[in-house]
């Protein structure tokens, strides 16, 4: 019997399976944001699974003694010290591909309501108002380009949704020639970087948060994008300079935003996207929906059992 503690939330059937499977559980989503208590649990723990809050690293690592698989609901490593873990000899297992659908889907229908720009009139038109001139030049996504900055498989699964619709997608991913077989397989044309910004009516960016990542959409390569084009970031925060994003949306640069992530989380309250014109902000759900935490639960679930036989 392993002992197995997780500090966010998991679906509670997958949970289930981990107790099924006579593993000592200890499941408490708001460990979290109990640093001393967690860390006391997690010095026993032969298993820790997390989500993106539970910052593993430093005291927490320190305190995980007898730990040998941690398990991560859902893709990004960015807040496990993944080199540090597996030098102590502890497997990390992402939920590889599980939620992707989410993101993608997500990032289809955000680009659909900034082009269109004709969603947000609710409040008008209950009040009266029929603001049908303001909002006859919403544009179709049909025909437009997609620019996807990196092309793993959250990338090459919003290439397949937005072909469905019509769209040219390019690509750029720093890890891949243009002759990697995933751009043929996906009828994608491979592009580089400043082409992909200077060409793209909808960007949007799937790529981890490493060195080479950081403030990438900087306001220079805010600027460089082509104007009244759309940005979509469900990566990560950091990716994006988040006051020059909302300069240019302001200035009327930009045609819209959807940004899911975020430099700090929460956000904290700040003046800069105050009156931003089409601007969608979500708190870190892109990936989050009914289907796909009951996926990356059981995968998670699935892999601990699995590394733990
Ligand atoms: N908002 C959410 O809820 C949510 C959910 C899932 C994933 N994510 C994030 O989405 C991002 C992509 O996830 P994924 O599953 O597609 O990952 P993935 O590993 O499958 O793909 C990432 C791709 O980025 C490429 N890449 C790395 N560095 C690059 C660079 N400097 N420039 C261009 N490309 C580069 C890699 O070669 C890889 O192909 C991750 O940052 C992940 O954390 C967010």
């Amino acid at each position: 019997m392993s002992r197995i503690v997780i500090s966010e939330f998991m679906d509670e059937r997958a949970v289930e399976r981990l107790r099924a499977a006579r593993h000592d559980v200890l499941y408490d989503p708001k460990l979290v944001d109990d640093a001393p208590r967690l860390k006391a649990e997690g010095s026993n723990a032969d298993v820790l699974i997390v989500r993106n809050r539970t910052q593993v690293r430093g005291e927490l690592l320190a305190a995980l003694r007898q730990c040998r698989v941690v398990g991560r609901l859902g893709v990004g490593l960015d807040n496990i010290d993944v080199p540090a873990c597996e030098g102590r000899g502890m497997k990390v297992i992402p939920a590889t591909g599980a939620n992707a659908l989410s993101v993608a889907e997500y990032v289809i229908a955000g680009a659909m309501l900034l082009l269109r720009g004709a969603y947000q009139s609710t409040a008008a038109v209950a009040a009266g108002q029929w603001p049908r001139n303001a909002l006859s030049n919403g544009r179709e996504i049909a025909g437009k380009t997609l620019g996807l900055i990196g092309f793993g498989s959250i990338g090459q699964l919003t290439a397949k949704l937005a072909q469905g619709l019509g769209m040219q997608v390019i690509a750029f991913d720093a890890m891949m020639d243009a002759d990697h077989p995933a751009f043929a397989a996906h009828a994608v044309r491979a592009a580089g970087l400043d082409e992909v910004i200077a060409s793209a009516d909808v960007i949007s960016l799937h790529v981890p948060l490493v060195d080479s990542t950081r403030n990438l959409f900087d306001v220079r390569r805010i600027a460089a994008m082509k104007k009244g084009a759309v940005l979509i970031n469900t990566a990560r925060g950091g990716i994006v300079d988040e006051a020059a994003l909302a300069a240019a949306l302001k200035s009327g640069a930009l045609g819209g935003a959807a940004i899911d992530v975020f430099g700090s989380e929460p956000l904290p309250a700040s003046d800069h996207f105050k009156g931003c014109p089409n601007l969608l902000l979500t708190p870190h759900i892109a990936g989050v929906s009914a289907e796909s935490n009951e996926r990356v639960s059981f995968l998670i679930a699935d892999k601990v059992l699995e590394a733990l036989r």
